[in-house]
C-alpha cells in the first residue's frame, strides 16, 4: 500500500543558507579529503597546526526512493591549500542517469564537472546562478571567493553519491589562484 507522506515545508537563510527543518549535516575536514589537493606539502603544512572545516552540507530526510526529491545547502568556506581553492570532494551519481539543480545563494564559485570518458567543462556560480547539471556528469563544487560560497541543490532521491570514483581519478582540472584571480588547469595526476 502506497504510503502517504504529509506535506512540509522548511526554511532556508537566503543569505548564510542555514536550513531550518530536521535534517543531516555533513562536514568534510581537509583531513577528510587530504589526498583530493594537488600540493601534498600544503596540505602536511596545514594539517601540522589545525584541520580546517573546508564544506558543510546540511540535507533533509526524505526516504532515499523513486519519486522522491532530496535537497541540501552546501556552504564551502573561503580558503586554499597551497594555491588550490577550497573544493567539495566531487561525485557522479550512482544511478547516473538522475541530473541534479544548483541555485546561488552567497558569494562565488566554480561547478566543475567531467563525464566518464573525461570531458571536462565548468560553469561559474554566484548569487541567482541556476545551474544544471545533466546526467551522467560528476560535479564538484569549488569556492573562488573571499566569502563562504553557498548554494542550493535538489536530485532525484535514489540517486546516490558515488565518490569513489573521483577518489581514484580526480577530476581532469584544477583550480587554482594565480595573481588574484582563479585559473583552471590541467590535473597532472588525473588518471583518465
Ligand atoms: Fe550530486
Amino acid at each position: 500500500m502506497t504510503e502517504i507522506m504529509m506535506p512540509w515545508s522548511a526554511h532556508i537563510n537566503l543569505d548564510n543558507g542555514l536550513l531550518w527543518h530536521p535534517r543531516r549535516i555533513i562536514t568534510r575536514h581537509l583531513s577528510d579529503m587530504a589526498d583530493m589537493y594537488r600540493d601534498p606539502d600544503a596540505v602536511k603544512a596545514e594539517l601540522e597546526s589545525r584541520d580546517p572545516l573546508v564544506y558543510r552540507v546540511d540535507e533533509i530526510e526524505v526516504p532515499q526512493e523513486v519519486g522522491h526529491l532530496l535537497y541540501s545547502v552546501t556552504v564551502i568556506y573561503p580558503g586554499k591549500v597551497g594555491d588550490e581553492f577550497y573544493m567539495t570532494k566531487g561525485h557522479f551519481h550512482v544511478r547516473e542517469e538522475c541530473a541534479e539543480v544548483y541555485v546561488g545563494l552567497q558569494g562565488r564559485g566554480y561547478l566543475l564537472m567531467q563525464t566518464r570518458d573525461g570531458w571536462c567543462t565548468h560553469l561559474e556560480m554566484q548569487r541567482g546562478t541556476v545551474a544544471y547539471v545533466p546526467p551522467y556528469w560528476a560535479h564538484r563544487t569549488i569556492n573562488i571567493g573571499h566569502e563562504p560560497f553557498v548554494f542550493y541543490a535538489i536530485y532525484p532521491a535514489q540517486a546516490g553519491h558515488d565518490y569513489r570514483s573521483i577518489e581514484e581519478t580526480g577530476f581532469g582540472m584544477r583550480v587554482v589562484e594565480r595573481n588574484g584571480q582563479p585559473v583552471l588547469i590541467p590535473n597532472e595526476q588525473h588518471g583518465g
